[in-house]
């Protein structure tokens, strides 16, 4: 695949990483250069729908889990497109006072998470770039919902593969695993080139990764499950540990697609 693809973020004509995902999952929210590369990508890795399914799946069950293990502050970075069964839905229907911040700095995610959320007095949304976990923390929209002192939930689901530099990637995880008391959780998931690397390759390739603040172009990363192991330090795995999304603790204890399909890994790490 010779085509390039740029993510701008803020341009109809050119395609942008969560108006793509929006489409995967069968949404209302992109343009036609979003659909044109969702497309493209889906001829290279026909599994990408269904994977962009079972991440949102996921991210419903760990949602579900952290409720039930008693936390109540979640704070979901890189959120993307609001779409179905988002984390503040999960959340509040299993616990009605649990508060969500959303974190994502594309203005097309931020302005339609506003919209939407409009009315909801216990979520807010925070336009802001990940690699300033400080920035994101000390915010004023999301202080007024998120109390550090008490046990918070960090979602990094699918967001970290936007990040580029190895280094800054794990510098951003282990910042916001400083920040956050005992007692806390960190979710994390990633795709990985294990089983895939012909294919990763080429999407990373196809498509490139805007860096706006800095204004330069970078291709989006991809990491083997053995480089993601690392952002777990410090953290106690709740079982069944580091797998394919799908086998993170299926809904009635059989994953709903073969997990060995699904390229992308996830662990849940409690702060001791
Ligand atoms: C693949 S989407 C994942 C969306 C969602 N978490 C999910 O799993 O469905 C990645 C999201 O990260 C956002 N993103 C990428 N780089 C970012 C950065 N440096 N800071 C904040 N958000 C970023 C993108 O705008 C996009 O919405």
């Amino acid at each position: 695949m010779s085509q390039r693809r740029d993510f701008a973020g803020f341009h109809t004509r050119t395609p942008n990483e969560a108006r793509v995902v929006d489409y995967l999952l069968g949404g209302k929210d992109n343009f036609a250069a979003d659909r044109e590369a969702a497309e493209q990508a889906v001829a290279v890795a026909p599994e990408l729908p269904m994977m962009a399914l079972e991440s949102r799946r996921f991210l419903g069950r760990v949602v579900r889990f952290l409720a039930g293990e008693g936390v109540r502050q979640f704070v979901d970075i890189g959120c993307g497109l609001p779409t179905q069964n988002n984390a503040h839905e999960v959340a509040q229907a299993a616990e009605p006072q649990a508060r969500v911040v959303y974190v994502d700095f594309d203005p097309v995610v931020v302005t339609h998470a506003r919209a939407i959320l409009a009315d909801d007095v216990r979520t807010s949304v925070v336009q802001a770039d990940m690699r300033d976990p400080g920035l994101i923390l000390g915010h004023p929209d999301l202080v007024r919902l998120i109390d550090l002192r008490e046990p918070v939930a960090i979602l990094l689901v699918s967001a970290l593969q936007a990040i580029p530099e190895d280094e800054v990637a794990l510098d951003i995880v282990t910042r916001l695993r400083e920040a956050i008391c005992p007692g806390s959780w960190m979710v994390i998931s990633h795709p990985v080139s294990d089983s895939r690397p012909d294919v990763t390759e080429q999407l990373a390739t196809m498509f490139q990764n805007e860096e706006i603040v800095k204004g330069t172009r970078r291709r989006a990363n991809v990491r083997a499950q053995a480089e993601i192991e690392p952002y777990f330090d410090g953290l106690d795995l709740a079982p069944p540990g580091i797998v394919r999304i799908s086998a993170w603790r299926p809904d009635g204890g059989t994953p709903a697609v073969d997990p060995e399909t699904v390229w992308t890994v996830a662990g849940v790490g409690r702060k001791p």
